[in-house]
């Protein structure tokens, strides 16, 4: 047996080996270099065919052949193998665990004083009651004059109003809604206008800028009654079924009879804001005639009943953009 076939076996047992250590990629393109390359081992063995008697050159040389296609065939299988081997150890490497919980993103709340101005409205609408808008800056005549306010009445001293040039006032309330809403329509009607209203006045209990909810009603024959059942309905609508509530007679220029009322919460009374039989000379004020037409009205702040909901003790925790406030009370 001549010698390159001997050394054809040996070198094919040598490359199956140094291609199934190789470790790597790179690594076994450097093995398969080392027997296949044109410098390598087997291009070796070729180049000395030349060299080998005729009669053993053709033999000798497709043993080359072959065992040169069994050399790339080893190589592309361990490529393979490798390339594997390495997919297998990034998918573990970057394992994805699906049944982890997510972040959980912030969730954002309604301020309180939105969410009970939402069901005030809410209510109201079941009711057949349309939501007026008017203005923070209104004249002096809709916040105070065509409610029958005379022209020496405290409530229009510096203390509590701001008053704004050209004989306009930031409003004090939201009773200037009801000359707007009034003036020039014929009962019957009923409207809420919830909204923003300015005080001189600062204290843990007062905040120079505060939110009220007025509502009115006109049409023929309504009485006291009417007024107490829809406010019964509301409180209870508001602050459960068993809410209690409470008249005191008292005085508003642009009502008659006026009564302020109080609910009963938990163990107390609360003071919620004021009501009455519309003035008979508010509704002139607004062409209406008294005598055909009856209203009644009520006003009360939204701040005031959101803090007595949520047993809020100040009312400038409502207006300070803490977020804590917000979170408890979502
Ligand atoms: N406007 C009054 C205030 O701000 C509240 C009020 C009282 C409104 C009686 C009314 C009412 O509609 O009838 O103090």
């Amino acid at each position: 047996m001549a010698g390159p076939a001997r050394n054809l076996d040996e070198l094919l047992a040598e490359a199956e080996a140094a291609l199934a250590a190789a470790a790597s990629v790179p690594e076994l393109t450097e093995t398969r270099a080392r027997f296949l390359g044109r410098k390598g081992s087997l291009s070796g063995v070729l180049r000395g065919l030349g060299e080998l008697p005729p009669e053993e050159r053709a033999r000798v040389g497709q043993e080359a052949n072959r065992a040169k296609e069994r050399i790339e065939a080893l190589a592309r299988e361990r490529r393979e193998a490798l390339e594997q081997e390495g997919r297998g150890r990034a998918l573990a490497e970057h394992r994805l665990d699906v049944t982890l919980p997510g972040a959980a993103p912030p969730r954002g709340h309604l301020h309180p004083v939105t969410r009970i101005e939402r069901e005030m409205c809410a209510f109201f609408r079941s009711l057949g009651y349309s939501i007026e808008d008017g203005p923070e800056v209104d004249t002096d005549h809709n916040n105070f004059g065509a409610l029958n306010f005379p022209d020496d009445h405290p409530a229009r001293d510096t203390q509590d109003t701001f008053f704004v040039e050209g004989g306009h006032v930031l409003r004090t309330h939201t009773s200037n809604v009801q000359i707007r809403a009034m003036t020039g329509r014929t009962p019957p009607f009923r409207f809420i206008a919830p909204g923003r209203v300015y005080r001189h006045d600062l204290d843990p209990t007062h905040y120079p800028m505060f939110h009220q909810i007025e509502a009115f009603c006109v049409d023929e024959d309504v009485t006291f009654a009417d007024l107490k059942g829809t406010l019964y309905a509301f409180a209870r609508h508001l602050f459960g079924p068993d809410t209690k509530l409470r008249f005191r007679a008292h005085f508003f220029p642009f009502t008659e009879p006026s009564a302020e009322m109080d609910f009963w919460w938990k163990d107390r009374w609360l003071e919620w804001g004021g009501c009455g039989m519309i003035h008979p000379q508010v509704l002139r004020n607004c062409g209406i005639d008294p005598e055909r037409h009856q209203g009644f009205a009520f006003g009360m702040g939204i701040d005031r009943t959101a803090m007595d909901r949520w047993a809020i003790p100040n009312i400038h925790l409502l207006f300070e953009g803490d977020a804590r406030v917000v979170e408890q009370v979502g």
